[in-house]
């Protein structure tokens, strides 16, 4: 019988329960100690919603713009590495869902199958995030690939110049596809939808490189080659030209702190997304909730804020557009759908906060989720924190 789903927590446990655990510890975990993993998520229950009663809540919308088109939802998807493998054609799959849905999808550098192929299957725009490799001739290309595929918008992600460890990665072994050792096929072995599906697909390792990518012919030399390859040199001089070769609406992801969302502002950035790449980078750093307002204090009406990191509910979505972001995106949240149900489970996803988001903004007595803002929130004093100013030397 199929399982009833009521929430996000209920397709992560049916994501766990058929995804090779490879896949599902490198979706769910978080660099190091993972406190901002775990941050990211708990930090949003410190906030409280005001309820107000004997309002009109007919005639309901949750429809706004990102970058100037209309989406059902203040949401799109966060590009998340290696989807393909938590579901075959699973980067098709989620972009086809957010598609019908009428939200924007983001393609990672490190997806499984291809810009092209995505381009292909869906027949229309996404956005594309750009890692930048030490590669530059690699990384112009990709910029060129992507104008040739009709991408929309560039994400330059910026946060991630050295890979923050995620333990579970160098435990299981991580690769993509997953190397025959015997624990390996063991976990396989239980998972038999999955495999089946993954052999009826050619797309099966990282399709964006392979073919793309300087002596990058074979798996063996792939591995290495995204570890060493993510360049540590990138500064907002690189990322200066990598606007004026894209030359398109550009989207700076990584955004953590007021100066840096002034300096993207600064380069003609369209979108800032304030995100600590969901745990998996600086452990240690403040969830993205609490950085939030800072930041739309800073640069709120210059550019268009976008949230990620910790969102699960379509009441973290609420309280993200209270405090200022103009829209939100999600990672693990449609992947965990993707993983337990394919295409139908990103709908899924996307329903399940749709309807949160729906309900508690009428809650909250708002009919137009334009017209969110601080004042349906309760939020605790510190909750910015109070940290203490830099010791003076003298
Ligand atoms: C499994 C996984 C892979 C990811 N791969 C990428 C990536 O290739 N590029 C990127 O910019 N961000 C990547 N991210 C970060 C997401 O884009 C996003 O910032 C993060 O998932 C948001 O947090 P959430 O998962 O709590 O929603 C990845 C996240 C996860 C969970």
């Amino acid at each position: 019988m199929a399982p009833v789903i009521t929430c996000i927590e209920d397709l992560r446990r049916q994501f766990r329960r058929v995804t090779p655990t490879m896949f599902y510890d490198y979706c769910e975990s978080g660099s190091y100690t993972e406190q901002t993993f775990r941050e990211n998520v708990t930090d949003f229950d410190k906030l409280r919603f005001r309820q107000r009663v004997a309002v009109d809540m007919t005639n309901r919308t949750l429809k706004t713009t990102m970058l100037g088109n209309e989406v059902a939802l203040p949401l799109a998807l966060s590009p998340v590495g290696s989807t393909g493998m938590m579901r075959a054609d699973g980067e098709i799959k989620a972009a086809k869902a957010a598609l019908k849905y009428g939200v924007p999808f983001s393609l990672s550098t490190m997806s499984i199958c291809s810009m092209e192929a995505v381009a292909e299957a869906t027949q229309a725009p996404f956005w594309y995030q750009l890692y930048v490799m030490r590669d530059h001739e690699y990384t112009n290309n990709a910029v060129d690939r992507a104008k040739a595929c009709g991408v929309s918008a560039l994400i330059v992600t910026l946060d991630l110049q050295i890979l923050g460890q995620r333990h579970k990665d160098l435990v299981n072994g991580l690769t993509a596809p997953p190397r025959p050792t015997l624990s390996a096929i063991a976990d396989l072995s239980t998972r038999w939808r999955w495999g089946l599906e993954m052999l009826g697909t050619k797309n099966r390792s990282f399709g964006n490189i392979v073919g793309h990518a300087k002596d990058v012919g074979n798996l063996a030399s792939l591995t290495s080659w995204a570890n060493e390859q993510f360049d540590p040199r990138l500064d907002w001089d690189k990322v200066a030209q990598l606007r004026d070769r894209w030359g398109g609406k550009l989207i700076l992801k990584g955004i953590l702190d007021p100066e840096e969302a002034r300096k993207a502002v600064e380069l003609g950035a369209d979108a800032i997304i304030v995100s600590n790449h969901g745990g998996r980078q600086l452990d240690g750093a403040l969830s993205t909730i609490r950085v939030l307002p800072s930041i739309v204090r800073e640069v709120k009406g210059e550019v268009e804020i976008w949230l990620d990191s910790g969102i699960r509910t379509g009441q973290d979505i609420l309280k993200a557009l209270a405090l200022g972001a103009d829209a939100t995106m999600i990672g693990r949240a449609y992947i965990y759908g993707l993983g337990a149900m394919g295409e139908r489970g990103v709908t899924t996803a996307l329903d399940v906060l749709g309807k949160e988001l729906d309900t508690t903004m009428a809650l909250c007595g708002r009919r137009d989720i334009r017209d969110v803002n601080r004042d349906i929130l309760l939020v605790p004093e510190d909750f910015e924190g109070r940290w203490a100013d830099e010791p003076t030397v003298g």
